[in-house]
């Protein structure tokens, strides 16, 4: 682990110089070059340029604590030398070009939920945070909402369900609009309306130079292209304009408990029912493996969640394919108003999957189809790692969110990967465990790389990643996709509009 952190050190160094050659910011001379700025600099400097109901909060202030909040803590801790909450364009704006001039980098906050290792090379920031950005308002056509760049999806949702709308979001409350859908978004509504990603209609960006600009398909194309996918890497986006659609049917649930013996018949049946059922509708497969002694005391058990909106035609054969392996449990919840749909599917702000302060860990892979022995493998390992208490609430995510809507989607509309599209089995397990034990760090991360080679090992379509659940150290085809015109495309376009790499702490494209 030493040797990892001095690593670490040198490549943050070696940032640091190449970051100011490059910026070749005038005014900074070498001792403020050598040290990071206080907070309390960042604060006399920048505050007065910033608008009445931002604020900037440093290392002492009474707020600190709470912007500091992350889901993957301390895992992930990028390190912050002070946090501006901006309210306004402008001040993000100013943020940037403050941030430029005296050459210390800086990272945008929304949801908290970032979880690539490639956060923690931030070092000496300026953090951004997004959530006073916060309102949604409906067009006046109805046909689309526009949600400020730092609204999350609890609000996004309760907002537009007043209106009886929806919008293609994420499935948890608890991450914002933004984050999920720059990077594509997978949602409940992807069977019907593709991504996230592919609802975006415009946005608004501030770019590294701190310029503001607005991206769609009539204003600056290429960006528009590039910010649904691979959106991090492009600029602060301060707000997204966004499909909608009317959210007036109610939705069912379904809930089967499974145990491991299951395990073969329980992947293959899931096979058996997708092959036969090409276009679902909005049916969503939710599952996961994890713990609960109550059912078995020495494995996992397999839980699956099944979600639709209205009436579906085919529900019937999901749910009778999956009744036919004997559940331990099952239990329907029907009458769930859109607006109820998350907190009642245990996705909610209070849900387990939402608390902050755990080391999430991921290790993603996207499949057309399972491979029952090579999820038998993978278990095999998650059920010894969660042997041990500490890492008993992790979970083994199983998701298939629907695949009509995201494959009727163009593949080069716009810079989601074609994997993301073709293989939509999205797995990892999620490692999850609290401290900053580094001899549990390093269990966790050995066994997660472990489990992604064993359910990886016979596939015939090559290792992808979707870049929302990544590690944040894989080769870059395995995240943005492995056709390398697609690639040059995207890095030709990040040598344009960010070529020193200021948004390069999430999954970077360099
Ligand atoms: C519990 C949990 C549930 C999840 N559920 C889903 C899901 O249902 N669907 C799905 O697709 N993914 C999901 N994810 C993955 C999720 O998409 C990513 O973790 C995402 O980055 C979270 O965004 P955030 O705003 O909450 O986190 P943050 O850490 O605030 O943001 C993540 C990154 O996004 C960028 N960013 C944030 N806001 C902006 C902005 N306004 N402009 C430009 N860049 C910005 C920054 O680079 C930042 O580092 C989930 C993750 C977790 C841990
Ligand atoms: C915006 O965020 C604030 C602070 O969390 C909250 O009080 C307010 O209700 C939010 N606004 C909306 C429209 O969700
Ligand atoms: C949806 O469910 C709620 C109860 O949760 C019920 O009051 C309402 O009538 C239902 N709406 C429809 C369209 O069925
Ligand atoms: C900022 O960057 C954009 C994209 O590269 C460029 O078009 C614009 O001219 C730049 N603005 C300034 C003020 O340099």
């Amino acid at each position: 682990m030493r040797f990892t952190t001095m690593l670490l050190r040198a490549a943050l160094l070696l940032q640091s110089i190449l970051a100011d050659q490059v910026l070749g910011v005038a005014s900074l001379d070498d001792s403020t070059r050598a040290r990071c700025p206080s907070g309390w600099q960042i604060q006399r400097e920048l505050g007065p340029r910033l608008s009445e109901k931002a604020a900037v909060a440093v290392p002492s202030s009474s707020d600190w604590d709470r912007l500091m909040v992350r889901a993957a803590a301390p895992r992930i801790s990028p390190r912050f030398m002070a946090s501006v909450e901006v309210a306004t364009e402008k001040d993000v704006q100013e943020t940037i070009k403050y941030a430029n001039h005296i050459g210390v980098p800086f990272l945008v906050v929304s949801g908290g939920h970032g979880q690539p290792t490639t956060l923690n090379n931030l070092h000496c920031g300026i953090q951004i945070n997004m959530r006073k950005m916060n309102d949604t308002t409906v067009s006046k056509d109805g046909k689309t909402a526009t949600g400020g760049g730092g609204v999350m999806q609890h609000e996004i949702v309760a907002s537009l369900f007043k209106q009886g709308k929806m919008a293609v979001t994420g499935l948890c409350e608890c991450v914002s609009l933004a984050g999920p859908l720059l990077g594509g978004g997978h949602s409940m509504l992807q069977g019907r309306y593709g991504f996230s990603a592919d609802n975006l209609v415009s946005a608004r960006l501030v770019l590294a130079n701190g310029s503001a600009v607005t991206a769609s398909a009539a204003e600056n194309p290429d960006l528009f292209w590039a910010i649904r996918g691979a959106g991090h890497n492009f600029g602060v986006a301060t707000s997204l304009q966004v499909k909608v659609y009317d959210a007036t049917q109610n939705w069912t649930m379904i809930i089967f408990t499974f145990t491991q013996d299951k395990l073969e018949r329980f992947f293959n049946t899931w096979n058996r029912v997708e092959d036969e059922n090409d276009d679902h509708g909005t049916i969503v497969l939710n599952g996961h493996m994890g713990r609960d002694p109550d059912i078995d005391s020495v494995h996992p058990v397999i839980g699956l969640a099944i979600f639709f909106k209205g009436q579906n035609n085919v529900i019937g054969a999901y749910t009778s394919a999956f009744l036919a392996l004997g559940p331990v449990s099952h239990t329907t919840v029907t009458d769930i108003p859109y607006g109820d749909l998350y907190d009642t599917g245990g996705m909610g702000t209070d849900g387990l999957v939402c608390r902050d302060d755990h080391n999430i860990l991921g290790y993603p892979s996207s499949f057309p189809r399972w491979d029952a022995d090579a999820m038998r493998a993978g278990f095999a390992l998650f059920s010894e790692f969660t042997g041990s208490e500490k890492f008993a609430t992790s979970a083994w995510l199983l998701e298939s969110y629907g695949r009509k809507g995201v494959e009727t989607v163009p593949e080069d509309s716009n810079a989601v990967s074609p994997e993301d599209r073709r293989y939509h089995l999205l797995t990892s397990p999620m490692l999850w465990w609290a401290g900053d034990d580094e001899q549990d760090r390093a269990r966790a991360m050995s066994f997660g790389k472990r489990m992604q080679t064993a359910v990886r090992r016979n596939s015939k379509t090559p290792p992808h990643a979707y870049v929302n659940y990544a590690f944040g150290g894989e080769p870059l085809p395995e995240v943005y996709g492995r056709d390398g015109a697609r690639l040059a495309r995207l890095k030709r376009l990040k040598a344009e509009y960010d070529p020193h790499n200021r948004f390069g702490f999430y999954v970077p494209i360099r």
